[in-house]
């Protein structure tokens, strides 16, 4: 099948070619229910959706966690997402679109919803700081999770605590983003390795840039 990631003129962490890079990882391990920490504008998501409908018809489940512009629970040194207090377009016309005509904020849960809409029935979108709700969610079902939201060391570390405790021996995917050089974030990539080393698990690195774990 031809993968065709689709920008949906709006900001995504996937520009270029790592849109089809994920996608193919998606459609390697054929997942039913997927989570994604880290929804930022939504494209991503909405080219899971895409992808999933395709394959799965209809047959699909996407939970979406972010902060959605919220503020985090507490101070952990993270990476604080501008763009969601400010949000800026180096293209103007989308700078008149959506900061002048439609004042809408990308990174909202309304907006996200609105992009989502056609899947309405399969999706879940979940507004805040996974340190503290990841903890209240149900994830025992989750074949598939994109790890991309908070960047710090200590938020990784607990992301993939509570997902490891959920998904342990199940043979579950966790894509962790920014962990190689392509889109190197350190604390990213010693949460990984510290985490899979503790852990014993193996890392499958993506082009470097994703790290795969297996759980
Ligand atoms: C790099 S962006 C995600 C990009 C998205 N996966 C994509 O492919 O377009 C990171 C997102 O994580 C969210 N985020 C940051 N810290 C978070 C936290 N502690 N809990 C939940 N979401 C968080 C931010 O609001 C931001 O939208």
């Amino acid at each position: 099948m031809s993968l065709n990631y689709k920008s949906y003129w709006r900001k995504t962490g996937l520009k270029g070619k790592w849109g089809n890079i994920f996608l193919e990882r998606i459609s390697l391990h054929n997942p039913k229910n997927i989570l994604e920490i880290g929804v930022f504008c939504g494209v991503t998501a909405r080219n899971i959706c895409d992808l999933l409908n395709k394959v799965n018809e209809n047959n699909f489940n996407y939970i979406g966690v972010d902060l959605f512009g919220g503020d985090q629970s507490e101070d952990k040194d993270e990476i604080e997402p501008k763009f969601l207090k400010d949000q800026k377009f180096s293209n103007p016309f989308k700078n008149i679109y959506y900061n002048y005509i439609l004042k809408e904020n990308l990174n909202s849960i309304k907006s996200v919803s609105k992009l989502l809409k056609k899947y309405s029935n399969n999706i879940k979108l979940i507004a805040g700081d996974t340190n503290k709700i990841l903890k209240e969610l149900d994830l025992q079902n989750i074949d598939f999770t994109f790890l991309d939201g908070g960047h710090s060391y200590q938020t990784v570390i607990n992301d993939l605590t509570t997902l490891y405790g959920s998904m342990k021996d199940k043979k579950k995917v966790i894509l962790c983003d920014d962990y190689g050089k392509e889109s190197y974030i350190p604390e990213v990539e010693k949460a990984v390795n510290d985490f899979t080393k503790q852990n014993n698990l193996k890392l499958n690195i993506i082009e470097n840039r994703f790290a795969e774990i297996i759980t």
